[in-house]
């Protein structure tokens, strides 16, 4: 399916990676629904990129069958469905159930109430492209926050099992970068790896939607790393052990 006179649907789509799809997919000539907790911000993004906002906080049910339903109505159907809102809250092994539940909430429930509303949708309209933001913090843990990596790792679970269950009619990836430059790269605090931009980011999303692979990786180390880490789970701790020592959060 081309993206172009498709209708994409994007939370967290007022700000960093979310953003930056929105403006690719609409020059792209894709028919563009911003989705996002923020709707100044999403109104913002809508009105540069000719698409529509609308307000949404994925980890609410209530919110997200607004989302689909509204969008279904306008546009008749769904064929894209970015789960990319997510949050960066830092936490290590002190992190509050607060904080859990939060990350929780949007990392892993954002995109489990999505494909709740959107997959059946898909189905019965002979197919569609469910994607996950999730991030290389789900495939090997790093220096990042406890509850984020965590739920990353879930948000890749989601994913697969989704794949797995509801593939090949639904085309399922989990989009895994490393640190991007975005408002929410500061959460991250000292890391491993040189931040990407959001363009590099939305290149190789283009680029695995093209290639259908269900990983997409704007980088080589997390794939690098996560070979490894399926070859020699005692070998990769013991360098991440070393790492994440030599960046002084142990
Ligand atoms: N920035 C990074 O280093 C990085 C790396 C890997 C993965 N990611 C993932 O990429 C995705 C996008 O993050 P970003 O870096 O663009 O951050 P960002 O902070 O720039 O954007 C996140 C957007 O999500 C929205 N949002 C937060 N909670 C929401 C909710 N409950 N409902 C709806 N919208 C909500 C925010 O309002 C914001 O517009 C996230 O899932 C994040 O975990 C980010």
């Amino acid at each position: 399916m081309s993206i172009e006179g498709s209708t994409v649907v994007i939370t967290g789509g007022a700000s960093g990676i979310g953003k930056g799809m929105g403006e690719r997919f609409a020059a792209m000539g894709a028919n563009v629904v911003i989705a996002d907790l923020n709707l100044d911000g999403a109104n913002e993004v809508a009105a540069s990129i000719g698409g529509t906002a609308r307000e949404c906080d994925v980890s609410s049910d209530a919110s997200v069958a607004s989302l689909v339903n509204d969008t279904i109505a306008d546009t008749g159907r769904i064929d894209y469905f970015f789960a990319n809102a997510g949050v960066g809250v830092g936490g290590d092994i002190t992190a509050s159930d607060e904080l859990w539940d939060l990350s929780l909430k949007v990392n892993v429930m954002g995109p489990v109430i999505a494909a709740r509303h959107v997959v059946p949708h898909m189905q019965s309209n002979g197919g569609g492209t469910f994607v996950v933001t999730a991030s290389a913090a789900g495939l090997t843990t790093g220096p990042v926050s406890f509850n984020y990596a965590v739920s990353k790792h879930a948000a890749v679970g989601v994913a697969e099992w989704l794949a797995i269950n509801h593939g090949p009619t639904v085309k399922v990836h989990a989009i895994c970068p490393t640190i991007v430059d975005t408002p929410m790269a500061p959460d991250f605090g000292e890391v491993m790896f040189q931040p990407l931009s959001v363009a590099e980011v939305v290149d190789s999303v283009v680029a695995g939607l093209d290639a259908g692979t269900f990983i997409i990786a704007p980088n080589e180390q997390p794939m690098a790393m996560f070979l490894a880490k399926a070859h020699d789970y005692d070998g990769f701790l013991s360098n991440l052990q070393h790492r994440v020592q030599g960046l002084g959060n142990s």
